[in-house]
């Protein structure tokens, strides 16, 4: 693949990946980079790859061939420990990701504890504060909390290891609509002060516009176009497959 026009330094790169679950090839040849600080969209069909690709960049999926670099660093199928530490998932649901029996403090606590981190009081207040949650809910277990509490939660657990990229997959999905955008604009303004690098999976065409600079379309493991907001907002993709995609949410929005 020719590195012309693209951006030298991407803080993520994927090229020519492909990932099978035994005879089914669920990724084709997928190439994509994403740029210091920017935040890039995944979009398709639910069975179009998308959260395979995140399990594979965020370490958890050990079956693929391609290649992975993050801030330059090519991946091995192992990932150490400082990768981890780096490069943190939030996932859809925050019901599934969260410990029924363990409470807030204890989920933020954990991760600082698996690193070593010391400072665990001052860190477990400063990601609560910054992602909304009060210090009053501490001690609360999940299911003291509303679903877009939980998700601040997930953000506060991922945040908390001060990592410099969040893969975020379908993070407000399962959340009440008017619910969502507050922890997208929560995102957004994280992304902004810590100059996070983000890769967005999202069913909503409007989100990804909303909340991504470049995005790309996936169609049966493979990427089908990329583009960037602005074409998406023009309504404008090159492809036929782009266009129905977007036809079919605006359709799917106006009923
Ligand atoms: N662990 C697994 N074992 C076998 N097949 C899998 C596994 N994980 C995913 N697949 C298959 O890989 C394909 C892609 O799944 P993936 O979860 O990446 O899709 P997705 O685009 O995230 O879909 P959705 O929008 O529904 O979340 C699907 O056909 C799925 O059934
Ligand atoms: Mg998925």
């Amino acid at each position: 693949m020719t590195m012309a026009g693209m951006n030298p330094q991407p803080t993520i790169l994927v090229e020519k990946l492909n990932v099978s679950f035994g005879d089914s090839h669920v990724v084709k040849d997928l190439s994509f980079t994403v740029s210091p600080g920017e935040s890039y969209g995944i979009v398709g069909e639910s069975g179009s790859g998308k959260s395979t690709v995140l399990r594979v960049l965020s370490g958890l999926n050990p079956d693929w061939s391609g290649t992975v670099a993050i801030d330059r660093q090519v991946q091995p199928k192992r990932r150490d420990k400082a990768f981890y530490r780096a490069v943190q998932m939030v996932f859809q649901d925050p019901y599934g990701s969260l410990h029924p029996k363990k409470t807030v403090d204890d989920a933020l606590a954990e991760p600082l504890a698996i690193h070593g981190i010391g400072d665990a009081e001052k860190r477990i207040g400063r990601a609560m504060s910054e992602v909304g949650l009060p210090a009053s809910f501490r001690f609360r277990y999940p299911h003291q909390l509303s679903g877009g509490q939980r998700q601040r939660v997930a953000i506060a657990r991922a945040l908390v290891l001060e990592p410099s990229i969040l893969l975020l997959d379908e993070p407000t999905s399962a959340l009440d609509v008017s619910i969502q955008a507050e922890v997208l604009n929560l995102l957004q303004a994280l992304r902004q002060e810590r100059k996070l690098t983000y890769i967005l999976v999202s069913h909503d065409l409007a989100v990804v516009a909303h909340m991504c600079q470049r995005l790309l379309v996936m169609q049966f493991g493979r990427g089908v176009e990329e583009m960037t907001a602005q074409t998406l907002a023009a309504r404008n993709p090159q492809t036929a497959y782009a266009q129905q995609l977007l036809t079919a949410s605006e359709g799917f929005r106006r009923a």
